[in-house]
């Protein structure tokens, strides 16, 4: 057993507006959109849960509160399906002990690294994750469970990264990597939406986080970066070389399912591989295809 402080809380950044999903999440925010039948949130929150993590955290905004509801007791439906003798399993990864979901607001949209930052008076002084609903982890184990086994080895702050076409990293936060051993590599630096020519690796940060309570003061003096929002990446660059920073390689599949394509891809691949429905699924892919 390591002596390290366990992973009990976990942070959701949920404030954003889906832009790019306009105009179905004009009312219904982007982490409730359904990847066959679970929402985005949902996927995210049982990773987190198969991680050990017991708090969910929800930094939610404007027109986020059915995310909420979602996690909450759903009164009369679930006494219209008791009393028609319905199993109400299927509701079960939606269930939590009373004080376990935590919600709080970032009132403007101003950053992923100022969402985080909401979050201070939560986290406090312990180690905590931070899981990007809109990005899907498939894998066994999940990826934060990867992520946590990986801090139980090296501590400090720890980022899953994965390997893309280099063409493609300017839209994504970069690494300079050091040392390499097994799945975990030093990370020396980190730049956020980097020029192809002057990226350092094609080692993308891929929507999992562990770190520590101080990079909330790291944010709190931040300015602003990329696209003039408050950026994690350039708060987590600025603590690299006082604490032990690590990235590790996710072994498993991550949609981008902020993007179209990505979503689609996603709802593909998982309905596919559905026992109740891959078959179906793969028989209407063909027909399709002509
Ligand atoms: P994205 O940039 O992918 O989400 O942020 P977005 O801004 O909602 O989407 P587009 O680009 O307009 O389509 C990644 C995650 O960070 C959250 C988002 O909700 C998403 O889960 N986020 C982003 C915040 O909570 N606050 C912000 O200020 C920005």
């Amino acid at each position: 057993m390591s002596a390290r402080k366990p992973i009990r809380k976990a942070v959701f950044p949920v404030a954003g507006l889906g832009t790019r999903f306009l105009p179905a999440t004009k009312a219904i925010p982007k982490e409730l959109l359904p990847i066959v039948d679970r929402p985005l949130i949902q996927y995210a929150v049982d990773e987190a849960r198969e991680a050990g993590i017991e708090q969910m955290i929800f930094v939610t905004g404007r027109g986020k509160t059915a995310i909420v509801e979602h996690f909450d007791t759903a009164f009369e439906l679930e006494t219209t399906m008791s009393e028609r003798g319905k199993s109400l399993d299927i509701l079960e990864p939606t269930r939590f002990p009373p004080g376990d979901i935590i919600t709080v607001r970032q009132q403007v949209p101003l950053g992923l690294g100022h969402a985080i930052w909401c979050a201070r008076a939560i986290v406090g002084d312990e180690p905590f994750a931070i899981l990007l609903p809109d990005e899907l982890m498939v894998g066994k184990p999940g990826c934060m469970k990867q992520m946590v086994e990986a801090y139980e080895d090296v501590g400090g702050n720890l980022i899953s990264v994965l390997e893309i076409p280099r063409e493609e990293v300017s839209s994504y936060g970069v690494i300079d990597p050091g040392e390499e051993r097994g799945a975990l590599t030093e990370v020396r630096g980190l730049v956020e939406k980097p020029p192809v020519s002057e990226a350092p690796s094609n080692k993308i940060v891929s929507g999992r986080y562990i770190l520590q309570p101080e990079v909330m003061r790291t944010l709190e003096d931040q300015e602003k970066g990329a696209g003039g929002e408050i950026q994690l990446t350039d708060a987590m660059a600025r603590m690299i070389g006082g604490q032990p920073f690590h990235a590790v390689t996710f072994a498993g599949r991550r949609f981008d399912c902020g993007s179209k394509t990505g979503f689609v891809e996603a709802t593909l691949a998982l309905a596919l591989e559905r026992e109740d429905m891959g078959e179906e699924v793969r028989a209407m892919a063909r027909r399709l295809l002509g």
